[in-house]
C-alpha cells in the first residue's frame, strides 16, 4: 500500500505540465512574428485588449494560423500549436476558438496570402501575410532557446528530487538486506569507518557529520543548478532587453525549483511518511530532511519573487504586474513559507508546542492554496496536485487509524500514579498483532469533559505489551510535562486513583524493535521515561543483555518494578542509576529493598556506561552489541558519540547503536 502512494506521487509528477510560452514554441514564435505587423489594433503589446482585436482579425487569423502550417515540422507540433493560439484568444480575447477553427483559417488563407513588405508594420494590413523565412528565423531560435531553458530547469528540478531518491534508495536496500537477511550491504569495516568517522553529532545544529556531508552536497547541487547553464543567446525576441531576459530566465529556474522541492517537504513531514517504512530511517532523522528542503525551497521562492518584483518595477509600471491574481497568491506563498520558517525555530517550539503545531498546519494548508492559484494559468500544477494528494493521503491512512485498526473511540483508563507519572491502559485493539509490533508509538487525543479544549491536540506515547501485565491491555507510561500531561495529571481521580475517558488512538507508527538473533546482545541506556522507548526492545532481547536506567526520581522505580523483576527473572542484569539524594525514610527504604538501585547523587556519565556495555557485550562474547538509548536530547547525542568513540575499525562485534528518540 505504501509502496503505491510513491508510485502514485510520481504518476501525479509526471503529469507536470507548462503552459504559457513554453506550451507550443511554434505557436509562441507565430503569434510574436505576426504581432508585429499593423492590423489596425494600434499596438504590439501582449495585453488583453489587443488579443480581443486581433482575435477578431481574420487577416490576422489567417497568418498565424499558415504560419504554424508551413514552419512546423510534424503534425503533432502543428496541431498542438493551432490548440494553443486558439487558447490564447480563449484566454487573452474572449474568444470561444479551437484548434481546428484555426487550421480551417490558415486553409482558407492560402488563396490571399502575400509576402510582408517593410511597409506592413506601419499602414494597417487588410490581406493575410505569409512568412519571410529569413526575419521569422530569430523567432523560431528565439523560442526554442526559451523552451529548451525551461525543459532544462524542469529536468534540473528533477534532478534535485533524484537526490534524494537516490539516498533513500541506498537506505532502502541496506535497511530491507539488514532486516531480512541480516546482511550489511556495506560490509563491516565501511561501516564501522563510518560509524566511527561520520555518525559523531556536531555542534552545528547537532548535526551528524554524515548529515553535513549529505546536506552539503545538496547545497551544492542546488547552487549549481541555480545558478548555471544560462545559454540563451542575445538578441532574444521574446525579451529584447538583455537584463529583463536575464531576470526572466532566473525567474523561471528558481520559481521550478523551489517547485520540485515542494514535494519533498510535504512528504518528509507527514506523520504517514512512506519512507520511514521503506528506509527504516526514524522520523526524527526525516524532520531534519523536512527542514533542509523547505529551507532551499523557500530560498529559491525567494529570490524568485524578488526576481520578478524587480522585473515588473523595470518593465513597469509595477500596478500592472501586480493586478494579476496569480502575482498576488505567488507574493502571499513566499510570504507564507517564510512565516512558516521563522515559527519553527526551536525556541517557539519549545515555548508552545501545541500553537506551532496548529499554525504550521494552517499555514501549510494555505500555502498550497497559494500555489494553486499562483499556477492554475501558468501550469506546472502537477507538483500542487502532488502536495495535495500527500495531504490527503496522509488524513486518509490517520483515518483508517484511528477508526479501523483502533475502532475509533475507546474507552481508556488514566491512573495518576503520582505527581510525575501517569499510566494510561488501553484496551488491545484486535488488529494488534497484525499491525503492531513491539515498540510502536500512537498519538492520542483526549476526549473529556473537563479538558474539552485538549481534544484537538494528539501526543505520541510508546506503548507497552508488558508481559507483567494482563495480554488484553496495553500500557503507557508519561511524565507530566506542561502542556495536556499537566492537565490530566491535575484531574480529580475517584478514590482508587484513577479515572476513564474517551480517547482517540492514531497508530501504529514507528518501525519497532528490532528482532534479535541468539548471539546478540542488547544494553539499554535509559533517561527517566524514556524507559518506555527501551522496554519493549528488552523484552525480546536475549538474556545476555542489560540495562541501565538514570533516574532522578525514585518513585520512577516503584511504577515499572514489575516489569523489572521481569527483566532479571530472564537473567538480565539491571542498574537503576539515581540521581538525587533525598534522605526520606521511603527513599531509603526503597534503595534497601531493590538491589539494582544504586544513589549516584550526580548524572553519571554516558560514556563510562558506554564503556560498560561494550565491555558487557565482549565479555558475552556477542556477535552484535545493541546499544539502545532513549533519554532527553543530549543524553542521546553523547551516549551516540560515545560508542563512535569506542568503535574500532576491524572491531570483531558489530556495534549498532538504535535511537529511540522521544524528540523531534
Ligand atoms: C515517538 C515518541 C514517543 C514518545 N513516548 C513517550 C512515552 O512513552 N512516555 C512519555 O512520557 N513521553 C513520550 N513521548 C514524549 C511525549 O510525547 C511528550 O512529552 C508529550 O507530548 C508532552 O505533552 P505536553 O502537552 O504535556 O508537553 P509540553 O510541556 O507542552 O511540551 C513539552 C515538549 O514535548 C514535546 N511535545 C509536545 N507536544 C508534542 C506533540 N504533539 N508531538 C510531539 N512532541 C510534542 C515538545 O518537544 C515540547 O517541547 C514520546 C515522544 C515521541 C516523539
Ligand atoms: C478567407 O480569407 C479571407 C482573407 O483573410 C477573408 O477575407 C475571408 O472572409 C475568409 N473566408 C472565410 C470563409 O473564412
Ligand atoms: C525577407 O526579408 C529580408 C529582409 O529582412 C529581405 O531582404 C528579403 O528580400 C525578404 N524575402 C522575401 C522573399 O521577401
Amino acid at each position: 500500500m505504501k509502496l503505491l502512494v510513491v508510485l502514485f506521487t510520481l504518476f501525479l509528477l509526471c503529469a507536470v505540465h507548462a503552459l504559457v510560452i513554453i506550451d507550443s514554441a511554434l505557436a509562441s514564435s507565430c503569434l510574436y512574428y505576426m504581432k508585429g505587423f499593423n492590423w489596425g489594433c494600434g499596438g504590439t503589446g501582449q495585453s488583453h485588449h489587443m488579443y480581443k482585436c486581433r482575435c477578431a482579425n481574420i487577416d490576422w487569423l489567417g497568418s498565424v494560423g499558415n504560419c504554424i502550417a508551413t514552419q512546423g515540422t510534424n503534425a503533432g507540433e502543428i496541431s498542438h500549436a493551432f490548440a494553443h493560439a486558439a487558447l490564447r484568444c480563449k484566454q487573452r480575447g474572449n474568444k470561444d476558438y479551437v484548434g481546428s477553427d484555426i487550421r480551417q483559417w490558415a486553409e482558407n488563407a492560402t488563396a490571399y496570402l502575400q509576402m510582408p513588405t517593410a511597409n506592413d508594420t506601419k499602414v494597417q494590413v487588410y490581406h493575410p501575410l505569409a512568412v519571410n523565412e529569413t526575419d521569422f528565423a530569430i523567432y523560431e531560435r528565439s523560442f526554442s532557446q526559451i523552451n529548451h531553458h525551461v525543459l532544462k530547469t524542469q529536468w534540473f528540478g528533477w534532478g534535485l528530487v533524484f537526490f534524494w531518491a537516490a539516498l533513500l534508495a541506498v537506505h532502502t536496500v541496506f535497511n530491507f538486506m539488514w532486516r531480512l537477511f541480516r546482511i550489511n550491504i556495506f560490509g563491516a569495516t565501511l561501516y564501522q569507518i563510518h560509524q566511527k568517522y561520520l555518525s559523531p553529532k556536531t555542534a552545528f545544529f547537532g548535526l551528524s557529520r554524515w548529515n553535513i556531508v549529505i546536506f552539503s552536497l545538496f547545497t551544492i547541487q542546488t547552487v549549481l543548478v541555480s545558478a548555471l547553464s544560462y545559454t540563451v543567446e542575445l538578441p532574444n525576441v521574446y525579451i529584447k532587453d538583455p537584463y529583463l531576459l536575464k531576470l526572466d530566465l532566473i525567474g523561471y529556474r528558481t520559481g521550478i525549483i523551489s517547485f520540485s522541492l515542494m514535494p519533498l517537504t510535504f512528504i518528509f513531514g507527514i506523520r504517514n511518511n512512506p519512507f520511514c517504512w521503506l528506509t527504516g530511517l526514524p522520523h526524527s532523522e526525516f524532520i531534519i530532511y523536512h527542514k533542509v528542503a523547505a529551507i532551499f525551497m523557500s530560498i529559491e521562492a525567494m529570490i524568485h519573487s524578488a526576481v520578478w518584483t524587480h522585473y515588473a518595477f523595470i518593465a513597469g509600471p509595477y500596478t500592472v504586474w501586480s493586478v494579476d491574481a496569480y502575482w498576488k497568491w505567488g507574493v502571499v506563498g513566499t510570504i507564507l513559507a517564510f512565516l512558516i520558517l521563522f515559527q519553527s525555530f526551536r525556541f517557539i517550539r519549545t515555548l508552545m508546542y501545541e500553537t506551532f503545531l496548529v499554525v504550521h498546519k494552517l499555514f501549510g494548508w494555505l500555502f498550497i492554496v497559494s500555489m494553486w492559484y499562483h499556477c492554475n494559468i501558468l501550469g506546472w500544477m502537477g507538483w500542487v496536485y502532488s502536495l495535495i494528494a500527500l495531504t490527503a493521503y496522509d488524513r486518509l491512512v490517520r483515518f483508517f487509524k484511528i477508526f479501523v485498526v483502533n475502532r475509533g473511540f475507546t474507552d481508556i483508563i488514566v491512573t495518576v500514579v503520582d505527581e510525575k507519572v501517569l499510566r494510561i491502559s488501553i484496551p488491545k485493539p484486535m488488529a494488534y498483532d497484525v499491525a503492531y509490533r513491539p515498540g510502536s508509538h500512537v498519538y492520542l487525543s483526549f476526549f473529556h469533559w473537563p479538558i474539552w479544549y485538549q481534544c484537538f491536540q494528539s501526543h505520541p506515547f510508546t506503548v507497552i505489551s508488558s508481559p507483567v501485565v494482563s495480554s488484553k491491555v496495553l500500557t503507557i507510561y508519561v511524565r507530566v510535562k506542561k502542556g495536556t500531561t499537566a492537565k490530566l495529571a491535575k484531574l480529580r481521580t475517584n478514590e482508587k486513583g484513577y479515572l476513564s475517558m474517551w480517547a482517540l488512538i492514531d497508530g501504529p507508527y514507528g518501525e519497532g524493535a528490532v528482532s534479535y538473533r541468539e548471539t546478540d546482545s542488547v544494553v539499554g541506556i535509559a533517561g527517566g521515561m524514556g524507559v518506555c522507548g527501551i522496554l519493549p526492545s528488552l523484552y525480546n532481547a536475549p538474556a545476555n543483555s542489560k540495562l541501565y536506567w538514570v533516574i532522578n526520581n525514585a518513585n520512577d522505580v516503584v511504577v515499572l518494578s514489575r516489569d523489572i523483576d521481569y527483566l532479571i527473572s530472564r537473567g538480565m542484569d539491571v542498574k537503576v542509576l539515581l540521581t538525587s539524594v533525598d534522605e526520606t525514610d521511603d527513599t531509603l527504604l526503597l534503595v534497601k529493598s531493590h538491589p539494582y538501585i544504586s544513589v549516584e547523587g550526580t548524572r553519571p556519565a554516558m560514556a563510562d556506561l558506554v564503556a560498560d556495555a561494550v565491555e558487557f557485550g565482549k565479555k558475552v562474547s556477542a556477535t552484535d552489541l545493541f546499544i539502545v538509548s532513549c533519554g532527553a536530547g543530549s543524553m542521546d547525542t553523547e551516549i551516540g558519540n560515545s560508542i563512535s568513540k569506542k568503535v574500532e575499525v576491524g572491531q570483531k562485534m558489530a556495534i549498532h547503536h538504535q535511537l529511540e528518540s522521544f524528540t523531534w
